[in-house]
């Protein structure tokens, strides 16, 4: 195992193997994803009732710090820590003392002044959550909502939700994620948490342009045609192309890049019958995905929306009583 591999699983678990922080999914072996996935599914009764609350985080200051724009995963974020009885603080950067020459550390400083109990942190520089959770004051936990191309963990593990309530299981399952890998965080924690939670066969399909050099040894198969790899597959993972990454030209045109890989009512046909079809969102009409296939039978984006709320409850209060184990055990973050 390597350096990188390791140093995540010290620092996001208490001794005894509880949650703390929410980092990465590497190092967090099948039974902790089990568990936040049914912890999340008992959740899932409390979206459904009038009055939508647990007193799990009652008294607990939540900060959402996004250094980069989002939509669903912000305000799930939000409403999760709102249904846990947190007080919840958003902090838009772009109009914080960040944009007025205020490092990092010195605005993390300032919140955890305001006793400050977790940390919901976005950021365009992979590993910063790491960085943040090795220097924040013990007892603070830190989940990570996307950093750069390395890790989007909660939206990985809503993802596993919204797959095991459809087909029940993972042996035995044919996942297939297509288009722009290369520049998704989504994907890496997505094929991570199938691997570890036992689906059969992983496959990438994007052209040559848009893959990562190393993504085979991530434990995925690549396929350059959309339409062999859809054959027999489960479940098809959808992806945007991340433009606001991008260096450079790695596409000839939109209108090609649809025409090849942009999924269609035709083209999903080469999937089993009853696959389903996912995406992180936000979707682009007509460059990755077309709108009958979007708003069809077999779409489940919607769902995966709607247990994000419950998988991020899940993490926060997970993290948040390994933070209390570990503070009663006398040990140090
Ligand atoms: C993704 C992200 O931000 O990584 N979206 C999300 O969190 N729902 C994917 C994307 O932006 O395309």
């Amino acid at each position: 195992m390597t350096v990188t591999e390791a140093a995540p699983r010290q620092i996001q678990l208490t001794e005894d193997g509880q949650l703390k922080h929410f980092l990465t999914l590497d190092g967090l072996g099948q039974p902790l994803l089990t568990e936040i996935l049914d912890t999340a599914e008992s959740f899932i009764e409390v979206g459904a009732r009038s009055i939508k609350k647990v007193p799990l985080l009652r008294g607990r200051t939540v900060v959402n710090l996004f250094f980069e724009s989002s939509t669903r995963t912000r305000s799930t974020f939000e409403l999760a820590a709102k249904r846990l009885s947190a007080d919840v603080l958003n902090l838009d950067i772009n109009t914080s003392a960040t944009s007025k020459g205020e490092s990092l550390s010195d605005t993390l400083l300032n919140l955890e002044a305001m006793a400050s109990d977790m940390f919901v942190i976005r950021h365009s520089q992979s590993g910063a959550q790491h960085f943040i959770a090795a220097a924040v004051t013990p007892g603070v936990a830190i989940i990570n909502a996307g950093d750069g191309r390395h890790a989007h963990p909660t939206q990985a593990m809503l993802d596993m939700l919204t797959i095991r309530q459809h087909k029940g299981r993972f042996e035995g399952l044919r996942v297939a994620i297509v288009g722009d890998v290369l520049h998704s965080r989504v994907a890496r924690s997505q094929i991570r948490a199938l691997n570890t939670l036992g689906a059969e066969e992983i496959r990438v399909i994007a052209p040559a342009t848009l893959l990562p050099k190393d993504v085979e040894a991530l434990g995925c198969k690549v396929f350059y045609n959309l339409q062999q790899g859809l054959r027999d597959v489960d479940v098809i993972i959808m992806l945007r192309l991340q433009r606001e990454r991008m260096e450079g030209a790695l596409l000839p045109s939109e209108k090609e890049f649809y025409k090849l890989y942009g999924l269609s009512v035709e083209k999903l046909a080469y999937a089993k019958p009853d696959a389903i079809v996912m995406h992180p969102g936000p979707i682009n009409r007509g460059v990755e995905i077309e709108s009958a296939v979007a708003d069809g039978p077999q779409s489940v984006i919607l769902n995966q929306v709607t247990n994000g709320i419950a998988v991020r409850m899940a993490v926060m209060s997970m993290a948040m009583s390994g933070q209390v184990a570990e503070r009663a055990a006398g040990g140090q973050s």
